[in-house]
């Protein structure tokens, strides 16, 4: 985790632009993406909610079983969404310890041997335009090869908030495989073979 004294190294970040200054960062500074730890579960669950407004109720509840997967509650979660279990949920945060970004993996019962899922995939809206998005998806798409996985899926949808991520999703290969239209906007289903 980056410490305070890490500070004026890791505010270089804010200039992602200059490759030279990426590479040296790369090389110097601990990688700010990590595992949620329960403190930061609720700067995350709080990000989460305030990026994706139009939660449906199950997804409102999902952070009961990213936080206690094992427990009553957790379980009949999951039993509800038709999820098989979490895989991942982590956090990029920076040198102050504030969390920028989240993103998980998970797997459904019906694709379970096939794919993995990612899950609430966001960055804070004062983060963005600064990589912080596709550092997330780097370290998404490589825990998830790393886990075994040969395909990754996600769903999006038509939400104007959503457009930024389409176009992050195609540059890093998830091509769409299907969509499904919503009273109010449309899920568009994504995959990207590993
Ligand atoms: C999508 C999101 C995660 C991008 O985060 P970010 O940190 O701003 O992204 P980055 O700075 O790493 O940019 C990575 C790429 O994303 C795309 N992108 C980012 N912001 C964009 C914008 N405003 N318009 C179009 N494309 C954009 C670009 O392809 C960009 O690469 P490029 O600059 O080389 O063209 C962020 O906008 C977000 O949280 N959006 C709301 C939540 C969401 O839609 N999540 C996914 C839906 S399930």
């Amino acid at each position: 985790m980056p410490s305070p004294g890490l500070a004026a190294v890791c505010s270089l970040r804010l200039h992602p632009r200059k490759p030279a200054v990426r590479q040296h960062l790369e090389a110097t500074t601990p990688m700010p993406i990590m595992p949620c730890s329960d403190e930061l579960m609720g700067q995350a669950e709080s990000l989460v909610r305030s990026v994706f407004r139009g939660m449906t109720p199950i997804e409102r509840f999902s952070f009961i079983a990213i936080r206690h997967p094992n427990s009553m509650a957790g379980r009949l979660l999951m039993f509800l969404a038709g999820v098989k279990d979490k895989v991942a949920f982590d956090v990029y945060v920076d040198e102050a310890n504030q969390v920028l970004g989240t993103t998980g993996l998970y797997r459904y019962n019906r694709d379970a041997d096939e794919a993995v899922w990612v899950a609430w995939f966001c960055v804070a809206p004062k983060a963005r335009g600064r990589d912080v998005g596709q550092a997330l998806m780097d370290h998404t798409v490589a825990r998830a090869r790393k886990a075994g996985f040969h395909r990754i899926r996600l769903y999006t949808s038509t939400d104007p908030n959503e457009a930024a991520a389409q176009r992050l999703y195609e540059k890093n290969g998830f091509k769409e495989i299907g969509r499904k239209k919503g009273l109010f906007v449309t899920t568009i289903f994504r995959e990207k073979t590993l």
